[in-house]
This record gives structure tokens, C-alpha cells and sequence, in this order.
């Protein structure tokens, strides 16, 4: 097992990543917690619901079981509500600690519980995609969606403990695992140039999910996340280049419809996107943009965005967490494993739009 830790103003917690973590998941769960509230979805519970629960029954402590519906197009109000039902109706206390066993829409909807439930409770992440390894599970970004904007609703805060069992990946759809690659490769384009130069010779192996090839990414891309949130944790600065491609790639998600495109596919083209800005706004080289291309390519994203029309793209851009001022910004790129956060002219992000965004790949 391996031990990434986080720091952060809102609470230290570690991340531990190893084959069977489900079945030790008690020991993260504090000796003065009075229950736990296992939360999944109809999809995970079937595969993990059992073990998990026998790993926290082994706390000794009482163990209530909730289950939301699943899918990106139920991150919303009704859904988290469902969590509050289930806590008020089995009498959980101040001192009741949640567990999100699922992936990103789990993790996010379970951590927005906690920060608000009776002002707060403590949460155990159990991410089980990869992209909820890799990035949502981590950081305490907690939220649901609202019709006109994507993760629009949430707090910061910060789980007690991450646990990532890489075995948990064997039942993920191909699809899913190249959805989690692209935050993967997210890192290295934004902080770590060796990182994506690795991910650019070890892509067949990630796809295949070769046990020391995802190791490595999930640890690493952990490692870079915290480092990140750890000198940023309410995105003042430096964390918004966690949001690479996430401009592009959310309003593709709400353009289309949540669901309709997968979060991370949508930021895997969202990145290609954002490196074409960059070759015009900042002289990031077009040999470079190839690179991303393909790399989005290898690991099965869509490299081509959908037409949503030029004026669908800036309404939808318009509600993203980074405007200011009505001032849309974008994550850049100056060179691979170098990033920065600022508007852009208008003519530049038009020509963008224009070059990859095409009806055909709808
Ligand atoms: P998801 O949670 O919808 O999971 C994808 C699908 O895989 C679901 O059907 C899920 O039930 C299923 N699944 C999960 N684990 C499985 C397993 N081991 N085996 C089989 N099926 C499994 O999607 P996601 O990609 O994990 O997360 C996307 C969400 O995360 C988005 O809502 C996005 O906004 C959010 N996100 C948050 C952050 C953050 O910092 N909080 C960062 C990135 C993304
Ligand atoms: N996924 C973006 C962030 O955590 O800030």
C-alpha cells in the first residue's frame, strides 16, 4: 500500500492506494464515531456494497446503507435529499461519519452532504472509478449541478480519508477508464512534463489498466493533486489549473446534456481545445497540440467537439466558476507541464471554436 498525504487550511487526511483497500476500510473510521452511513448507487452496490459493509460492521459501530439512483443527470437537489431522508430517519448524530463508495457524482453528492448536514459531519471517500481515483475524490471539492451550470451548488470540504482500491477497476467499463486517462494526462500537460511524456509511452498499458502502469498514474496523479490543492485549496490561484479543458469540457456537458458525454471525455476534447487557444494566445507550438491530440486519441477520448453553435458555446462557457467580472478565463498552456489561468480575445477563441468544433462528430 502506498500513503499520499494532504494538507490543506480545511483538514490533513491520507490517501491510501493498494489492491484490497475495501476490505480494510474500518480502520480509517475514528473510534468516537457513533454510526456510519454507507451511500452507493444501484450500479456499484451489486459489485462492493458487501464487503464494504462487512469491513465497517467490523467497527463494531451500527451501519445504515443508502442508494441513490445513478448517473451524471442525477447530481442535483432531489437526489442529495435522498441522503438527508436516510440520515434523519436513522437518527444519525453530529458524530455519524458518511462513506461515498462510487464514482466522481457519488463522491461529490456525499461530500456536499456532509459539509451541510446538521453544519457538518466527517465523510471517507471510496472512489471506484478511475477518474474519482485519480482527481474528484480529492482536494474537497463537493456539489451537484443545477440546470443552467454544471457542479454550480457545493462547499469545500475535505474528506477524513481517501481509500482507492486499484481492484475495484476490473468491473469498470473501457469507456470509464479512458474517461478517468484524460484527467490523468491532465496532470502532466499542466505541471509535469515527464509525467505526460510517461503517460504518452505507457498508454497501452493504462487502457489495459497493467496493474503497475495504473498504480503508478493513480499515485502520481494523487501526488500532483495534492501538492496543488495544498498550496490552493479554494481555487484563490494556482488550483485553477486543475480546470484544464474543464471550460470547453463543461459546456459541452450542459450543452448537450448531462450524461450525454462522459465528464472526462468532455475534458479530454475540452483539452485539445484549450491547447488550440494556447498556440494563439500564447505560443504554445502546434507540434505540441499534436501531441495532446493524440494522446487524447490513444487513451479513446473524442478529439472533435460537438457544434452546439457559437452562441450555445459563450452562453454555456458564460457559467463557469472562473469568470470574473462577466470575463470568461481559460486554463493555457505555455509549453507541456506549464499552465496559467486568463481571459482571452474574443477573435481567438471564435477561431478556435470554428476549428474544432464539428457537426459531424455530434
Ligand atoms: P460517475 O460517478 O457517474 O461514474 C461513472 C459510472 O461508472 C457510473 O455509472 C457508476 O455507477 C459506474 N461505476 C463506478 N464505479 C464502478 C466500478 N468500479 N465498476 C463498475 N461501474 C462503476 O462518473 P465519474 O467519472 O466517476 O465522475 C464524474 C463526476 O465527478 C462529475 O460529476 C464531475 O463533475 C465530478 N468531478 C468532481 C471533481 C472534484 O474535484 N470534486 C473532479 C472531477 C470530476
Ligand atoms: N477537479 C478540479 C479541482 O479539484 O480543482
Amino acid at each position: 500500500m502506498t500513503t499520499v498525504q494532504v494538507t490543506t487550511p480545511g483538514g490533513d487526511y491520507p490517501i491510501h492506494i493498494g489492491a484490497g483497500r475495501l476490505d480494510s476500510l474500518g480502520q480509517v473510521i475514528p473510534a468516537d464515531a457513533t454510526a456510519i452511513a454507507l451511500v452507493s448507487n444501484g450500479t456499484v452496490a451489486p459489485h462492493y456494497r458487501e464487503r464494504a459493509e462487512k469491513a465497517l460492521a467490523a467497527t463494531g459501530k451500527r451501519v445504515v446503507y443508502i442508494e441513490l439512483p445513478d448517473g451524471e443527470a442525477y447530481k442535483d437537489w432531489q437526489t442529495l435529499n435522498l441522503i438527508f431522508d436516510g440520515l434523519l430517519q436513522n437518527r444519525l448524530d453530529r458524530k455519524a461519519v458518511l462513506v461515498a463508495l462510487g464514482g466522481g457524482v457519488i463522491g461529490d453528492m456525499v461530500g456536499f452532504a456532509a459539509a451541510s448536514y446538521m453544519r457538518g459531519i466527517r465523510f471517507v471517500q471510496v472512489p471506484t472509478t478511475l477518474l474519482a481515483q485519480v482527481d474528484s475524490s480529492v482536494g474537497g471539492k463537493t456539489a451537484i449541478n443545477h440546470p443552467l451550470g454544471k457542479n454550480m451548488v457545493g462547499a469545500f470540504y475535505q474528506p477524513i480519508a481517501v481509500e482507492i482500491d486499484i481492484d475495484v477497476l476490473s468491473t469498470l467499463p473501457e469507456r470509464e477508464v479512458s474517461a478517468g486517462l484524460a484527467e490523468v494526462i491532465k496532470y502532466g500537460l499542466i505541471i509535469d512534463a515527464d509525467f505526460f511524456v510517461w503517460c504518452e509511452q505507457n498508454v497501452q498499458a493504462l487502457r489495459a489498466l497493467d496493474r503497475q502502469a495504473i498504480t503508478y498514474a493513480i499515485q502520481r496523479s494523487c501526488e500532483l493533486k495534492a501538492y496543488v490543492v495544498s498550496q490552493d485549496e479554494r481555487e484563490s490561484g494556482l488550483r485553477a489549473i486543475l480546470n484544464l479543458g474543464h471550460t470547453f469540457g463543461h459546456a459541452i456537458e450542459s450543452g448537450l446534456g448531462y450524461g450525454a458525454w462522459l465528464h472526462g471525455e468532455a475534458v479530454g476534447c475540452g483539452m485539445v481545445q484549450a491547447a488550440e487557444l494556447s498556440v494563439l494566445t500564447h505560443d504554445f507550438p502546434i507540434e505540441d497540440v499534436a501531441r495532446v491530440r493524440a494522446l487524447v486519441r490513444a487513451i479513446g477520448c473524442p478529439v472533435q467537439a460537438p457544434d452546439l453553435g457559437e452562441e450555445q458555446w459563450l452562453s454555456h462557457m458564460q457559467v463557469d466558476k472562473k469568470t470574473e467580472g462577466g470575463q470568461l478565463r481559460f486554463v493555457l498552456l505555455s509549453a507541456i507541464g506549464k499552465a496559467l489561468c486568463e481571459g482571452v480575445p474574443a477573435q481567438a477563441l471564435q477561431q478556435v471554436l470554428e476549428k474544432t468544433a464539428v457537426p459531424a462528430q455530434v
